[in-house]
């Protein structure tokens, strides 16, 4: 097949959150499988250039479709870990990707509106012809009503259009009449069973228009998949979902195990695997050392928390598992910042008051480097979701035989099976889990652990082995991608005949 992804970020060169690491997971996965992929993305001022080999400027120009007018696109065509990657960098007075910073811009509505109908207008004037065009989130929902109403007219038909939602917190709602900037016709669109977003009569909604145009709509985890039918998970578009629930699916996210491999990453001071674990003790030890924690019992275990502090993440159960692990006597890291104020205010508080603590350290920032350290020298890895659509980092701390704490919701309760639950087979349990959203209960999964951990170095030392051997690889995720392409591609070309 021929796969586009459009989408807003991609790992590592532009990247912000799991988004980024998706979408150049399983595109590598899929090109592995023998499909051609190629990714479009915004050429951004603050991405990371030199992680692009034999970046070049096309010397074709794309004119797209804004406000009514025409607007020059340069596009940009390199190579991202193997995968060819457009970037288009428009030429516009507001300068969309000349901000110094990703998102959080007051018109990023119209900023990613005009970058999916500039992606769409270079796949259409490059005369490529697709199998499938897949976009993810908010941003390049657009993609989906532009496709259809638009390109569709023109004969440029030959793809069935898939849209991911990797959280459906973020709907990308505006005023109706700002849908008309990208071409898209408002009066058509803004109708209950379109766009209209029924929270709000004058908005429109483009996660809810990317449900209502796509072929193929899916999210990242089979149990989120079934909470966002939800009135309370799904944010309003529970009813949509519902309606269309014959294309939805969730399919449970994998890791890039190339990036995340502590048998050859050179982020960590030595590399180990699940049949040698010294080199895991050495990081461990190298991380206290660097932190400035104590080091004097070295069986003392490391709790490791890397996250973005924002309420989804349950902050008030960060905060909580930070004390939690100072009575249980182990030490605590956390690597993460937020974009919320008064979280950030927050935590820069605890940081100080723990300043001078030997047990504890918390790093406000966002450090890719530091992260691949922290998760090869942590023994447990706390996650206390309200909600967690898929969540990586539970995979990648396995995957660095640390074990995981995680509250039971969206793809955590896919991937992490409780030690002590009977109705799971042995070999699938991997961690510690529990289900309130409260202190009590993160308080007594997090003393079962460090009860597990404590009794028996060896029990304990066969855990980390069986974590790590757990595949969370993409190939099988991929392959559910792959299925639902064909069987869509199959459909439209038997109803072409
Ligand atoms: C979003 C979700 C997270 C998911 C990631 C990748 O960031 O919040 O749970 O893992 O997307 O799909």
């Amino acid at each position: 097949l021929h796969i586009v992804h459009i989408a807003a970020e991609m790992a590592p060169v532009a990247k912000v959150g799991g988004l980024g690491d998706v979408v150049s997971g399983l595109c590598k996965a899929l090109q592995r499988k023998g499909h051609l992929v190629e990714i479009v993305v915004p050429k951004y001022d603050c991405m990371n250039c030199e992680l692009i080999t034999d970046l070049k400027v096309l010397d074709v120009v794309v004119q797209s479709y804004f406000d009514g007018q025409q607007f020059n696109n340069k596009i940009w065509v390199g190579t991202v870990e193997g995968l060819p990657v457009y970037f288009i960098e428009p030429h516009h007075p507001a300068r969309f990707f000349l901000r110094g910073q990703y998102y959080g811009e007051h018109d990023d509505f119209k900023r990613f509106s005009f970058f999916s109908r500039a992606a769409l207008e270079l796949v259409y004037q490059a005369g490529k012809k697709p199998d499938i065009i897949h976009c993810h989130d908010w941003q390049t929902a657009f993609v989906a009503p532009l496709y259809w109403d638009i390109y569709a007219t023109r004969g440029f038909d030959s793809a069935r259009i898939c849209f991911t939602c990797h959280n459906f917190e973020y709907q990308g709602t505006a005023p109706a009449s700002e849908l008309a900037s990208c071409g898209l016709d408002v009066d058509h669109l803004n109708r209950p069973d379109r766009m209209q977003d029924r929270s709000a009569h004058d908005r429109i909604n483009t996660v809810k228009g990317a449900i209502v145009y796509s072929n193929i709509v899916t999210t990242v985890s089979p149990t989120y998949a079934q909470e966002v039918r939800s009135a309370e998970g799904g944010r309003g578009l529970n009813d949509t979902l519902k309606f269309h629930a014959r294309k939805f699916v969730g399919i449970l996210n994998g890791i890039d195990t190339d990036t995340w491999n502590p048998s050859s990453d050179s982020f960590i001071r030595v590399q180990y695997n699940a049949d040698d674990l010294q080199g895991k003790a050495a990081n461990k030890d190298a991380v206290r050392k660097h932190m400035n924690l104590s080091t004097k019992d070295a069986s003392q275990p490391l709790v490791g928390c890397i996250t973005r502090l924002v309420p989804q993440k349950g902050v008030h159960l960060i905060r909580h598992a930070i004390y939690k692990t100072l009575e249980l006597g182990g030490q605590f890291v956390l690597l993460g910042s937020s974009p919320v104020p008064y979280i950030q205010r927050e935590f820069e508080g605890i940081a100080n008051h723990f300043q001078s603590n030997p047990h504890v350290r918390l790093l406000l920032k966002y450090d890719d480097a530091l992260s691949h350290l922290i998760y090869a020298a942590s023994d447990l890895f706390v996650i206390p979701s309200i909600f967690e659509p898929c969540g990586l980092t539970q995979m990648i701390a396995m995957r660095y035989g640390s074990v995981p704490i995680v509250r039971k919701t969206g793809g955590l309760n896919d991937s992490v099976f409780d030690i002590d639950d009977k109705t799971i087979p042995v070999q699938f349990r991997n961690g510690f889990t529990f289900v309130k959203p409260d202190e009590q209960a993160l308080s007594s999964a997090m003393e079962r652990a460090f009860k597990y951990y404590n009794q028996n170095p060896e029990i304990w030392q066969q855990l980390v082995q069986k974590v790590m051997r757990m595949d969370f690889s993409w190939d099988s995720s991929a392959a559910q991608y792959e299925e639902l392409y064909e069987m869509s591609v199959a459909r439209a070309r038997a109803s072409a005949r």
